[in-house]
């Protein structure tokens, strides 16, 4: 049986104060006999701030890109080896964001997966299909496609990630995909995994993220293949954040 995983993704949001009210409260929040992980994936700055919040807590701490590189002339970008010093259990890599606004493709989403791997960081691989490729019936390829990359670059450690399924029309419109609609992409995701592996297929959590919110969380997280979320504004509120926690237990 695979534990849930709850990972809350600030993206570009936060405060030094806000950050530690917001753990702060969730922390307060949290049942001790909890099954479910919980993860926050913070802006890079804020990474120092939170390892000190957070380090001996049940809330692990995730940073939302990481280079593919080791180290040297890649001005702006942050090593695994770095993660790794600051506290970094996850890495978000591949978010639909960074596909659109930063150029990343399946390949380099890829290495940065196994870069991650390599430090003994877990990558949160995101995959998902934009509105129009749903709409001309090309979900299951694009997100198989994503995927495929994800697992020629790291097959021998595949069963070490977790991948999130975050449909691109779904995220921050509100729109959530039906738990129909997402267990069916998420089971395609699984039998992928099997084909490359059976321990993989039985052990990487696959994530729902797009509109996950403490209305709609129980639903979704009762799909047999959903094995948690990736929230987005929901994370950003304790109370909402708590009620998703509390829905993967
Ligand atoms: P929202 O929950 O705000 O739709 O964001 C989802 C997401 O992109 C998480 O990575």
């Amino acid at each position: 049986m695979r534990t849930k995983l709850i990972a809350g993704n600030w993206k570009m949001n936060g405060s030094l104060a806000d950050n530690e009210q917001l753990c702060k409260a969730i922390l307060a929040g949290m049942n001790a006999s909890q099954t479910a992980g919980v993860a926050v994936c913070a802006p890079a700055v804020y990474l120092s701030q939170l390892q000190n919040l957070l380090s001996g807590t049940a809330i692990a701490l995730g940073s939302q890109d990481i280079s593919s590189h080791e180290k040297g002339a890649f001005t702006g970008e942050l090593s695994a080896a770095m993660l790794k010093e600051f506290g970094v259990r996850y890495a978000i890599v591949g978010h639909s964001e960074r596909r659109q606004y930063h150029g990343e493709t399946d390949t380099s989403v890829a290495l940065k997966a196994k870069a991650a791997l390599a430090a003994g960081i877990t990558p949160i691989v995101c995959v998902g299909e934009s509105l129009a490729e749903r709409e001309s019936g090309k979900t299951e390829e694009v997100v198989k496609r994503q995927l495929a990359a994800v697992i020629h670059e790291n097959g021998h450690c595949i069963s070490e990630i977790v991948v999130a399924y975050e449909p691109v029309w779904a995220i921050g419109t509100g729109k959530t995909a039906t738990p129909e609609m997402a267990q069916a992409v998420h089971a395609v995701l699984r039998a992928q995994l099997h084909a490359a592996s059976s321990v993989a297929a039985e052990r990487v959590q696959i994530l729902y993220g797009g509109s996950m919110n403490a209305a709609n969380a129980a639903s979704l997280l009762s799909m047999a293949d959903i094995d948690g979320g990736l929230i987005g504004g929901a994370a950003l509120k304790a109370a909402d954040f708590l009620t998703i926690i509390a829905a993967a237990n």
